[in-house]
Order: C-alpha cells, then structure tokens, then sequence
C-alpha cells in the first residue's frame, strides 16, 4: 500500500470528483419481490460513503452487487471502470483483488490463527512465500492497530472490536483501493466503536481509500461518513451529509433523525468539524501516518478478554 503524497481530505479536497462505482437503474428482484426498481447511485474516490435504509431495504443486496456476489436483473455497475455486467472470469479475478470487505461478523476462519487469516488472500492471489507473508499479515495487524502477538491468537480469543480490526486487516491484505464495510461497529462498546471509526477516517486518510459503508451507527453517520445514501421503495431517496439529509422532509429520510436516538445523535454531532461527541473520541483525531504505525495505534485493550 502506497501512502498517498498528499493528504486526502475526502470529497471536498478534491477539485472533481471521480466516480469509482456507479449504478444506473439497478433493479433486482427475488421472485415477485422487488428490492431495487431503477436504483442510481454514484460514489466517488477517496470519500466515506454510508449505505442507510430500514431492514429489508436491499442494502445488503446492493452490496453484494457491487462485490460481485450477486447480479442485478437489469441495470449497469461500474467498478473501478470495469462494467459489472460484462466483464469476463479474468477480469473479475483482478478486479476482486482491488477491493477489500468486512463482512458484518467478521468472517474469520476458526480454525485459523489471525495472522493465517490476515495472510490468506496473499496466500490466494501471489506467489509471495509464507515468511514475507507473515511480515506483510503483521504489519496489516499493526494499521489496524493490533500488536503482533494477536497475530498468534485464534478468532474465538478475541474482544468484538479485536475481531473487527483483525477482519479490516484481511480485508487491506491486498492494498485495496475500495473497502467495503458492512456494519463495522455493530456489537461493539462505544470506546471500541469510536476506535473503529478513527481508524476508518485513518485508512481513508491515509491511502486515498474509498469506503462503502452498512452502518445503523448513528455516531458514525455523523462523524464519520461524508456522504450518506438513504434506500427505501427500491430506490435512493437521498444522497447527502447527514446534515444536509437532516434538513429534508421526506418521510423515508426524516425516519433517522426523529426519534430519542436520532435526536440525540444530531445533538451530539458536530459534523463541520468530526468533533468528538462527549465520551468519544473524535473520529478524525490522530490521522498522521505516525499514528499509522504498528504497534503505535492500539486500542487501549489489545489483549483477549
Ligand atoms: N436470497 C434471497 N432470496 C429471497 N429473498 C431475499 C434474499 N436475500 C434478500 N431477500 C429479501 O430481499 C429484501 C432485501 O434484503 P437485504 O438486501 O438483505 O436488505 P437489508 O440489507 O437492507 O436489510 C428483503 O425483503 C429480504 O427478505
Ligand atoms: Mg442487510
């Protein structure tokens, strides 16, 4: 992974910005039920980029359109300047090695160590032999801030935050350009979830990585999310900050800002700045590449429960 040259402030750093996945009429449907009916959206580099919408809303499907998981019934995906719809075995095998994903439970194998975890897409896709392997599996352990001797350690030894940064980890094995992240703070305590979401805004930072994002994390909307795409009836019904989408009156929108948790979210944040809401660090705190290096960027608790 290169580090970028210059700092990558997100969208607004950008003079133009440049789309990396974009949808055009995706529809999808699982026999009579329809989930997307001519859904568009566009995401562009280097910005953090949340899918939101109710249970059952497609978000998941949608996700897994773009990993090519999953084909639309009919529409057009654009990844990385690869048409989805016809690109061939070969060109799927590269494209899927520009991308890294965090599955909702992390998707770690059991009966791997972590460092075996984090190695095996280098043991998939290169020719690379096991000790450089394992130097380059440490050193995604340490940007995810895990210390070296987790590496040692099995998934079932491992805190819920412990088990997101070792699958962020696998998912950088490959120096990806995009990340996809489903649900990345889910199950976690507000301390390890507020070091997830720092550690997201870092990897962004940092590299230039464009981050796709499941998240019913309202902290993380507001702080960490640049822009947000909410999904009901098939279709994007908004794309904007949280604040911009809090000034809409559509009631699919205006669902995630009413109600105690969404007021109090929105009373927390203060998204101009990525200020901290009381009792959790500011997401964007820490974002020098100082900050990056291993060993340097534990949590506070890096050693199993
Ligand atoms: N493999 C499947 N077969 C049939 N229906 C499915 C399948 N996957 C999802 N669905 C349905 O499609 C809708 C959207 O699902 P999903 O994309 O998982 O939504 P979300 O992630 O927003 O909760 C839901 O009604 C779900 O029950
Ligand atoms: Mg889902």
């Amino acid at each position: 992974m290169t580090p970028a040259t210059a700092p990558c402030g997100g969208p607004e750093a950008t003079a133009r910005p440049e789309p990396v996945i974009s949808l055009r009429q995706v529809s999808t449907r699982y026999g009579d039920h329809v989930v997307h009916a001519g859904l568009d959206l566009e995401i562009n580099r280097a910005e953090i980029f949340a899918l939101i919408g109710g249970s059952g809303s497609g978000k998941s499907t949608l996700l897994r359109e773009m990993i090519l998981l999953q084909r639309p019934d009919t529409g057009a995906i654009e990844v990385l300047g690869t048409d989805l719809m016809t690109l061939d075995a070969a060109q799927a095998q590269t494209l899927r090695q520009r991308w890294g994903v965090m599955f909702q439970h992390g998707g770690l194998f059991g009966s791997l160590s972590v460092l075996e975890n984090v190695g095996l897409p280098l043991r998939e896709h290169t020719t690379l032999d096991s000790a450089l392997i394992d130097s380059i599996a440490t050193w995604k352990l340490g940007l995810a801030g895990l210390a070296p001797e987790v590496g040692a350690l099995f998934p079932a030894e491992l805190s819920g935050g412990m088990v997101k940064r070792a699958a962020l980890a696998r998912a950088l094995a490959l120096d990806p350009e995009l990340l996809f992240l489903d649900e990345p703070t889910a199950g976690l305590d507000p301390v390890s979830a507020a070091g997830v979401d720092a550690l997201v805004v870092q990897l962004r930072d940092l590299f230039g990585l464009t981050i796709v994002m499941i998240t019913h994390d309202l902290d993380t909307l507001w702080q960490v999310a640049d822009r947000v795409a909410v999904l009901a009836d098939g279709r994007v019904q908004g794309v904007g900050s949280m604040a911009e989408l809090s000034q809409r009156s559509e009631p699919a929108i205006r669902q995630f800002f009413e109600g105690p948790r969404g007021r109090a979210a929105q009373a927390e944040a203060k998204p101009a700045s990525r200020a901290a809401a009381p009792g959790r660090p500011a997401a964007g705190a820490a974002t020098s590449a100082a900050s990056l290096l291993p060993t340097s960027n534990q949590e506070p608790s890096s050693t199993p429960k």
